[in-house]
């Protein structure tokens, strides 16, 4: 078969990224232009601002990923884009622009769900990774625990009943006064912390449930807070973080573990943001080891939202021919 290079746009929420990948699998090029420093003093991601930035920076990441790769825009075979979730004024600079090319070009267009790219930078990351697999997908904006049966078909079987589980990390963060985001910084104070020290609750829902549910222990960490400042005391972050992290890790491990038995999955994925936990990477792989079961999980910089998993995603979107037309429109709550 001919050699399919898809041209990846990914602007949901705070980074502009656009990527060039060799039939799903090869990134030539993975631009990502992070808004983080603009939006860390205001403690989160100002939609209003991330728009305006995504629309001035666009151009140059399209110029930089077309030179870093060494092909012009002829070589591209199609265009894929995500459209939703995520922000709507940020879904729309991207879209907007994927359109245009897709116009100017003749290319077909690729509409492409920001979770299903999540899933697919590990079909980067393990060029021999085919479904049926178990994912637990954490980031940001979403906890989705899927059973992958095959490319672009999904069994979902959990998700978040309130908070996504890096928002949770975000907020607690945010009410240390540690800093935006909140993931790495709580990941890195783990590590020096006792996660015993504090026993704070494990939302596990009911019995067979794979769904999550992390207000409770956000609550439980705020009142923590809250009551030992009243009383004089001092906190000591790091066992705040390992104790707080601890109690969002295991149910994470948990569920996922009893899905992949439940399955007779021997392989688990995880993707999203909060894959870049290395709390998380640990114990999922300690947990599924003691069923033989081996764990997955994307470099870093494919955690963290870019365009070469969108790219990867939209490439099965093209082989199973779910195409798009201009008419797409940004979805800023899209359903897996
Ligand atoms: O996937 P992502 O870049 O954007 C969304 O689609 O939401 O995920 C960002 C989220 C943030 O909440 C951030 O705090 C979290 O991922 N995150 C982490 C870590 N690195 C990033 N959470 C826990 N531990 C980390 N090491
Ligand atoms: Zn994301």
């Amino acid at each position: 078969m001919k050699n399919v290079i898809t041209l990846g746009v990914e602007t949901s929420c705070d980074e502009t990224s656009i990527a060039i990948v060799k039939n799903g699998r090869e990134v030539l090029t993975n631009r990502i232009s992070s808004q983080i420093d603009l939006h860390k003093k205001f403690g989160g991601v100002v939609p209003e601002v991330a728009s305006r930035k995504h629309i001035e920076t666009i151009d140059y990441i399209l110029d930089d990923a077309l030179n870093e790769a060494k092909l012009s825009l002829n070589d591209i075979d199609n265009i894929a884009v995500t459209y939703g979730p995520g922000l709507v004024g940020a879904l729309l600079v991207g879209l907007s622009y994927a359109k245009a090319l897709s116009f100017a070009l003749d290319k077909p267009l690729i509409g492409v769900n920001h979770i299903e790219g999540h899933i697919s930078a590990n079909y980067i990351e393990y060029p021999d990774l085919k479904p049926p697999f178990v994912c637990l997908i954490v980031s940001g904006g979403h906890s989705h625990l899927v059973y992958i049966k095959d490319y672009g078909k999904y069994e979902i079987l959990g998700r978040t009943r309130d908070d996504a589980a890096g928002e949770a990390f975000d907020k607690i963060a945010r009410a240390m006064n540690l800093g935006y985001p909140g993931g790495p910084i709580i990941d890195d104070l783990a590590k020096k912390g006792n996660e015993d020290a504090i026993d704070f609750p494990r939302s596990y829902l009911e019995e067979d449930s794979f769904d999550f549910s992390f207000s409770g222990l956000k609550s439980a960490v705020l009142n923590y807070l809250n009551s030992m400042k009243q009383k004089g005391e001092d906190i000591v972050v790091e066992d705040v973080c390992a104790s707080f992290q601890n109690a969002v890790i295991e149910v994470l491990v948990d569920k996922t573990v009893k899905l992949a038995n439940m399955k007779n999955s021997k392989i688990i994925a995880i993707a999203g943001g909060v894959a870049s936990n290395s709390g998380l990477r640990e114990l999922m792989k300690k947990k599924a080891g003691e069923y033989n079961i081996e764990v997955k999980y994307p470099s870093r910089l494919l955690c963290t939202d870019n365009a070469a998993m969108i790219a990867s995603a939209g490439y099965y979107n093209y082989i199973n021919n779910k195409y798009s037309d201009l008419s797409l429109n940004a979805v800023p709550n899209l359903k897996l």
